[in-house]
């Protein structure tokens, strides 16, 4: 059937950001010729560990006014410095679904950035895309699903150019857990690489990203940052990047290997002990003795430049100074993205939003700040009180930490509700806190980072996935106490469920994730039902670890699981899970109707010219899905309607995918479309003989719902 606002649709249907490439190469060649050997090796060459101002820094070369580069981490925000926000994690940003909240989040930290006259913020991150719940750093990303990550990079990245300040797509690529990440190698078939793991990258390069860096693993046997098949052939020539590479901090192993093969930056230019020096005086020689080409060396000059220009880094912009203040009103972002990541997994009898309780217990260590101080761990290195975010370089200090038992007293005083509580995680100090109230509330916890730094015996990657601090033991013994008790959950990943489920006391579960420093204050909204929760899971949560099939390796990985990550593969095995990816409950109840499906997939590989993100038609939208989506329950909410595609079984393809999603805040009674345009690149698979992607000959399933198991209509088309 044709959607009567098909047209429409065509019209607004997403574009790339507008950025000029021809006229920032222009300069960059007129600079480029006014630059010695000496000069131009300086720009592609970290200055060395802890020698400037900035986690990497190259040197000012005067005579194009070109400055000290100055690059900080991360993903969340400017780390080490004082003056800034701690914006929510990757993953928490991914949980709302919301476009406009990641872009807006993107936005403030590189006004941020600017402000303390950072060049280059290193981030966002769509590797590890999380294909191992346990690990390590999966948060600091956007889920365990490629097109979610894809749309979170490119908001992500729009949102922060916009600004002018330089984005970061990283860990380029297959760096997924953390033991061994410096020594091993991510073994990965070509179609397996193409659909999971470089679709995000693809989108961060439609977007213009201006960087990549390199990841520490090797691929398919050779280091990511040496390895030409995936810097040059995929991300320069059939992604069409005209941006540079940059190295993770000491990843590279080789001056001309690394440089032949498309690396153009090195960081931060030595180890951390100031050895293993590649480049600097040794591209020098390498060059002058023509084993590293003098054309190689000015493109790698020409991308840096570009970069610094396109984005109008030449003019006016600040000096460094990490001390600078610079949060102005940003907060009001992570408030909303803090609230809106928060998933409602169980509500029995309707105990949230809570009803003027009388008496409130408070329980667990996770609901006050860490008494040590909010920053007093380095790198957020610890899992001590309430918790914001994961541990490592993609941390931020917090600029104030709304704790949960701060919030919500504030919040309680005006209902009149006595609170009564107990901050520690010892389950003989329960009944004290929950005896003869109304409703109790227990916290608990599951953390992890980076692998330089090991909390509680977790070196990055998680040991397992139970909750940390004898959580099960607490909710249980809370649970014996009380008949109506609340379970929050702040963590960086899934964590079994199934002891807590058991416990008949056990009425609601929140998946409040990692909110950052608005924490309480988020969690206080969606409590007392100010906001009605509108999060989903992006992830599945499993009734049993081994059910993800994947595990932290010792060794290499072989990516034996193939496309099969997440809900790919409990979806393929028909593996029940406890709440699917895409999941999450809500104060009001939507229903869906009116499903139109519309336009064709024209079968076989189609040409194009490479464009930023790879063939241009690729990126044409070629099939639109409408449906209606009406609040039917009693309060204002928001639905994120969620699209899958089925592929035709020729394909052989997971049974369903995500390609469109879609945020809608509804008042009562009242519906609004969702539209969702699919682009060819949506209905292709990569076929490894061709090295192309094709649209697969048969009929395509486009099934529209409330998750990946809550389908409430779909539709087909054939492919001709
Ligand atoms: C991390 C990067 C980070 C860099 C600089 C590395 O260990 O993997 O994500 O940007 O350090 O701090």
């Amino acid at each position: 059937m044709r959607s009567p606002i098909l047209a429409a649709l065509l019209a607004t249907a997403s574009s790339a950001a507008t950025i000029d490439w021809t006229a920032a190469y222009e300069k960059a060649n007129a600079s480029l010729a006014k630059l010695s050997l000496n000069d131009k090796v300086n720009i592609v060459s970290g200055v060395g560990w802890n020698k400037g101002p900035c986690v990497g820094n190259t040197a000012a070369v005067g005579s194009i006014s070109y400055p000290q580069l100055c690059l900080q981490d991360g993903p969340l925000g400017v780390r080490f410095a004082t003056g800034v926000n701690a914006f929510v994690p990757g993953i928490h940003a991914a949980a709302t679904w919301d476009r406009a909240l990641m872009r807006e989040r993107g936005q403030f930290m590189a006004e941020e950035t600017k402000g303390v006259g950072v060049h280059v913020l290193l981030g966002p991150v769509a590797g590890p895309l999380g294909k191992n719940p346990a690990g390590g750093r999966n948060w600091e990303g956007f889920g365990a699903d490629p097109y979610l990550q894809g749309i979170a990079m490119a908001e992500t990245i729009e949102g922060m150019q916009s600004v002018g300040v330089q984005a970061n797509a990283k860990h380029y690529i297959l760096n997924e857990q953390e033991l061994n990440r410096e020594t091993m190698s991510s073994n990965v078939d070509d179609r397996t690489l193409h659909e999971l793991y470089l679709w995000p990258f693809a989108d961060a390069v439609h977007s213009e990203v201006v960087s990549v860096m390199c990841s520490y693993n090797k691929i398919n046997g050779t280091w990511a940052c040496e390895n030409p098949y995936v810097m040059d052939t995929i991300l320069k020539k059939e992604l069409g990047f005209q941006g540079y590479i940059m190295t993770d901090w000491n990843a590279q192993h080789s001056t001309s290997p690394a440089a032949t093969a498309g690396l153009d930056m090195t960081m931060p230019g030595s180890d951390f002990n100031g050895g293993s020096v590649f480049w600097g005086s040794k591209l020098t020689q390498a060059v002058n003795s023509g084993e590293v080409p003098q054309s190689r060396l000015d493109d790698m000059v020409r991308r840096v430049l570009a970069a610094w220009y396109v984005l109008g880094q030449d003019s006016g912009y600040p000096a460094t100074n990490l001390k600078a203040s610079v949060q102005g009103t940003h907060k009001t972002n992570i408030r909303a993205t803090a609230r809106d990541g928060i998933v409602l997994l169980k509500n029995d009898d309707s105990i949230l939003p809570l009803k003027k309780p009388a008496k409130l217990g408070l329980v667990g260590s996770a609901a006050v700040v860490n008494p040590q101080g909010m920053n007093s761990c380095t790198d957020q290195g610890c899992n001590t009180g309430a918790l914001g975010m994961g541990w490592g370089s993609g941390t931020a200090s917090y600029a104030y930490f709304s704790a949960p038992d701060a919030a919500i007293k504030t919040r309680a005083q005006a209902d009149g509700t006595q609170i009564s509580m107990s901050a520690s995680d010892s389950t003989s100090a329960v009944g004290s806190a929950v005896n003869g109230a109304d409703v109790a509330i227990v916290f608990i916890t599951s953390d992890s980072g980076e692998g330089y730094i090991t909390v509680e015996n977790n070196a990055g990657d998680r040991n397992n996935l139970d909750p940390w601090h004898n959580g099960n033991e607490l909710v249980k013994a809370v649970a014996a106490a009380n008949e109506n008790v609340i379970v929050v959950i702040h963590s960086v990943g899934p964590v079994i469920l199934e002891t807590i489920l058991a416990q008949p006391s056990v009425k609601a579960i929140v998946w409040a994730g990692l909110p950052a420093q608005e924490n309480g204050n988020a969690l206080v909204d969606i409590l007392y039902g100010d906001a009605s929760p509108s999060g989903k899971l992006p992830y599945t949560i499993a009734k049993s670890a081994s059910d993800y099939g994947i595990q932290v390796v010792s060794g290499n990985d072989d990516y034996k699981e193939g496309l099969y990550v997440d809900y790919r593969k409990f979806d393929r095995d028909e593996i029940e899970p406890r709440y699917e990816f895409g999941y999450g409950l809500s104060y009001t109840n939507f229903t869906y109707s009116d499903i139109f499906v519309d336009g064709r997939p024209n079968a076989g590989p189609a040409t194009g010219d490479i464009i930023s993100g790879g063939r241009a038609d690729l990126w044409e939208t070629i099939i639109t899905v409408t449906v209606t989506v009406a609040n039917t329950g009693a309060v204002q909410g928001a639905e994120v309607a969620q699209l899958y595609i089925g592929f035709p079984e020729s394909a052989a393809a997971p049974p369903k995918q995500l390609r469109g999603f879609e945020k809608l805040a509804l008042e009562p009674g009242a519906s609004d479309i969702a539209a969702f345009n699919i682009r060819r690149r949506d209905v292709s698979i990569w076929d490894v003989a061709q090295k192309e992607w094709v649209v697969p000959e048969g009929t395509f399933t486009f099934s529209v719902g409330a998750s990946s198991r809550d389908i409430r209509l779909s539709g087909t088309l054939d492919s001709v």
